[in-house]
């Protein structure tokens, strides 16, 4: 049985990856409007990443007999100034993740809850993933600048990008 502390901590995250989704769900609805169906695939793609990450937290306290803890999601932004800056906040969003999930595995150290330490090695490495995925995204529509044709080329590129549901889920994320 791991700390309350512990447990505490893995339902805020489960939260947090509950949000991600919401917010790329957002962003998907976002560019929808804009006409980038490309864009809104990737968006949602990601998003239900992030719903197989919140699965993996609520299937592992499961697994240490914790009991999951539902709080209410933050309400995500609805527009965002460009695709730009919609990406920079994508990116900003999973540099935060990504210092969360390292505070997690400093107190399962300083717990000495080394299960929980392990179970958080692959989010450790997901995080360099996910950061990586966005920032280059994020540097192609800093080249696009405001040029269309290079921002439909882009959209045509991230249109390739599958849905892995409902696989995905039974995993918990990949
Ligand atoms: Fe679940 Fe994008 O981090």
């Amino acid at each position: 049985m791991m700390s309350e502390k512990m447990l505490k901590a893995l339902n805020e995250q489960l939260n947090r990856e509950l949000y991600s989704a919401y917010l790329y769900f957002a962003m998907a609805a976002y560019f929808e409007d804009l006409g980038l169906e490309g864009f809104a695939n990737w968006m949602k793609a990601q998003a239900e990443e992030e719903i197989g990450h919140a699965l993996r937290f609520y299937n592992y306290i499961y697994d240490r007999n914790g009991r999951v803890e539902l709080e209410e999601i933050q309400k995500p932004p609805k527009e965002w100034e460009s695709p730009l800056k919609a990406f920079e906040a994508a990116y900003e969003h999973e540099k935060f993740i990504s210092k969360c999930i390292h505070e997690l595995a400093a107190l399962a150290e300083e717990e000495k809850d080394y299960s929980t330490r392990a179970f958080l090695e692959w989010f450790i490495n997901e995080q360099v993933e996910e950061e990586a995925s966005v920032k280059k995204i994020l540097d192609k529509l800093k080249f696009a600048k405001d040029s269309p044709q290079v921002l439909f080329m882009l959209d045509k590129e991230l249109s390739t990008r599958g849905p892995k549901l409902p696989g995905l889920l039974m995993q918990g994320g990949e």
